[in-house]
């Protein structure tokens, strides 16, 4: 994939910076954001370059409804100084937060938190992102297992990631023209900093997860980077509007 480019939200640490490491093996020139943590971020770049390719972080607050926007003309302005056009390949909605509430917890403004961070903020940002992204390019939209099955305490989060899987039909309907492909990545139980790090710390969810797991583990963030890139790769160039479980067969 040389001479491709990819723009990922929220690259700095977990399943963003697997993903962005799995695309810069490919070649690919990766531009990435990040919330606060610019030493995290830097690393990444470090990381990245040491593999003979490009790399370059921008912050983003995605529960700014206006920073998507912003963000993509400052990213833009990037591309268009760097290579004399403004186009990318793949775009790539990872970012986010999780929210740990039972229904009745729930407030407004957590809901309302969720929501601009994992539905609205990926609307927009897609928005101000189709017109830059190349002819045959793939979107790859970060959802969830909970979309699928129900655990206590997710349910404001689950239902954002849900718009963002219905939106994804969506794109792949109305982009389909361009012979751009979106699509969704659903994680599992993934061992990141994610929720506090309960995945990776808590040894009681660990056991519960292994427990309803097929494969017998909690999920780590490099079994996920890789099925993104193979999901902007020509391998998938037949793959569209699709919602891939990578979850090692939770609750099957
Ligand atoms: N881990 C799981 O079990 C799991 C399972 C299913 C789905 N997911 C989804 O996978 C995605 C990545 O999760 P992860 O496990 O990699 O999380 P993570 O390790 O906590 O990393 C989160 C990333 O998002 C950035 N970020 C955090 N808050 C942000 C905000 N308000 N605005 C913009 N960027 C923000 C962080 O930047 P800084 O480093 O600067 O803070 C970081 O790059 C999320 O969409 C999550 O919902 C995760």
């Amino acid at each position: 994939m040389k001479n491709k480019i990819a723009f990922i939200t929220g690259a700095s640490r977990g399943l963003g910076k697997d993903m962005a490491l799995n695309l810069a093996k490919e070649g690919v020139t990766i531009l990435f954001t990040y919330h606060s943590n610019q030493n995290k971020a830097d690393e990444v770049i470090t990381e990245i370059e040491a593999l003979g390719v490009k790399a370059k972080a921008f912050v983003y607050h995605a529960n700014n409804p206006l920073s998507g926007r912003e963000l993509l003309a400052e990213v833009t302005a990037f591309l268009q100084k760097e290579n004399g056009h403004p186009n990318f390949d793949f775009l790539i909605n990872n970012a986010g937060t999780g929210l740990n509430k039972t229904i009745e917890q729930t407030q407004a403004i957590d809901f309302d938190e969720m929501f601009q961070i994992h539905l609205k903020s990926v609307y927009f940002l897609t928005q101000a992102a189709i017109p830059y992204i190349n002819q045959g390019g793939s979107i790859v939209n970060i959802s969830s297992g909970l979309t699928r099955f129900s655990f206590p305490g997710a349910s404001a989060y689950a239902i954002m990631k849900g718009g963002v899987e219905v939106f994804t039909r969506y794109l792949a309907k109305e982009l389909g023209d361009r012979k751009i492909r979106s699509n969704v990545v659903a994680p599992g139980a993934i061992a990141t900093d994610f929720g506090n790090g309960a995945n990776r710390d808590n040894e009681a969810k660990r056991t519960i997860i292994k427990n309803i797991t097929a494969l017998g583990r909690v999920g780590e963030a490099e079994d996920v980077g890789g099925v993104v890139a193979f999901l902007c790769s020509e391998k998938a160039n037949w793959i569209n509007g699709q919602r891939i479980e990578v979850s090692g067969g939770m609750l099957l």
